[in-house]
């Protein structure tokens, strides 16, 4: 596979320490990896750490513009297969989800087209806060990612969510992005069993497509490679979430849904030609 590289974004939490660790395994893993680095994660660790774990300049500045041929935040932008916001704080969530672009960070979030996952980290209780939750929820809306923090002892002496999750598995759910493992996932959303759902997953079927369809109630499709799940129209854009959580790079095709369902960053499909494009899509390796 050719070499990916990964722009890692380093804000100011507790957690940065174990960014340094994050880009010694994604180095080891062979990807490119390049630093940036916001003023307060500069407070914690000092661009040494990363320049040298990463074999690269590390960046922070955005108006020290080392190379007179390009502006260096859009060509990190451009430069990213995927950029990864770890640890990500309440502070520069908050910033994104509002399109403020005052470091380079934030700027070179704006200017980017490769996807951005974000792993926050953060105090218990700040997590929990109705600001902090409402920006997540624009995030999603915008179409981030999210790296969910994993329960546990917190910095700040408290144990709950809030820890960034581990670099192993972080360097794991990039390894699995870049080796199209999850490309081939994906999940059809239908509110109901309609007689499109039941003809996209015939045809995903017979074309020797995986897919999982979640609806509420149950498609007259049985088929090894058809997985239904079944759940009320309340539960289903939490259980799109989780799924996409898991599957980061998975692809989310809805069909019949109401309004109750919120899925912004779904395909929307009309008739059978549209599911055979995404198909066709999926079986070029695209997407
Ligand atoms: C010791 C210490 C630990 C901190 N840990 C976190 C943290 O884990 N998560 C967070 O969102 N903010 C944390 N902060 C607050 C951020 O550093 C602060 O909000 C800062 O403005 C973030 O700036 P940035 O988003 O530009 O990096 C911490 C501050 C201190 C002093």
């Amino acid at each position: 596979m050719e070499q990916k590289n990964i722009l890692l974004c380093v804000t100011g939490g507790i957690a940065v320490y174990k960014a340094v660790a994050l880009t010694s395994k994604l180095t080891q893993a062979g990807f490119n990896v390049k630093v940036m680095m916001t003023d307060a994660a500069r407070e914690f660790v000092q661009p040494l750490s990363f320049q040298v774990m990463s074999k690269n300049d590390v960046f922070y500045d955005t108006f020290d513009e080392k190379d007179s041929r390009v502006i260096a935040h859009i060509d990190l932008a451009d430069w990213a297969d995927l950029i990864i916001v770890a640890p990500a704080t309440a502070n520069t969530l908050a910033k994104l989800a509002h399109g403020f672009a005052d470091n380079m960070v934030t700027t070179t979030l704006l200017a980017t087209q490769a996807p951005v996952w974000l792993a926050p980290a953060m105090n218990v209780h700040m997590y929990q806060h109705p600001a902090v939750l409402r920006n997540i929820e624009q995030l999603h809306r915008d179409g981030y990612r999210f790296i969910e923090p994993s329960e546990g002892y917190l910095a700040c002496g408290y144990v709950g969510k809030g820890r960034l999750e581990e670099p192993e598995k972080i360097t794991a759910l990039v390894t699995a992005h870049f080796a199209n493992q999850e490309q081939a996932k994906v999940l059809l959303v239908s509110g109901q069993a309609s007689l499109l759902a039941q003809t996209i997953a015939s045809y995903f079927a017979q074309a020797k497509q995986p897919l999982t369809v979640v609806n509420n109630e149950p498609l007259a499709v049985a088929h090894p490679l058809v997985e239904e799940v079944t759940t009320s129209v309340e539960e289903m854009t939490p259980y799109v979430l989780a799924w996409q959580n898991e599957h980061p790079t998975g692809i989310v095709i809805s069909a019949d849904v109401t309004e109750d369902i919120m899925l912004p960053f779904a395909i929307i499909v009309k008739n059978l030609d549209g599911a055979k494009r995404i198909l066709a899509r999926i079986q070029e390796g695209g997407q």
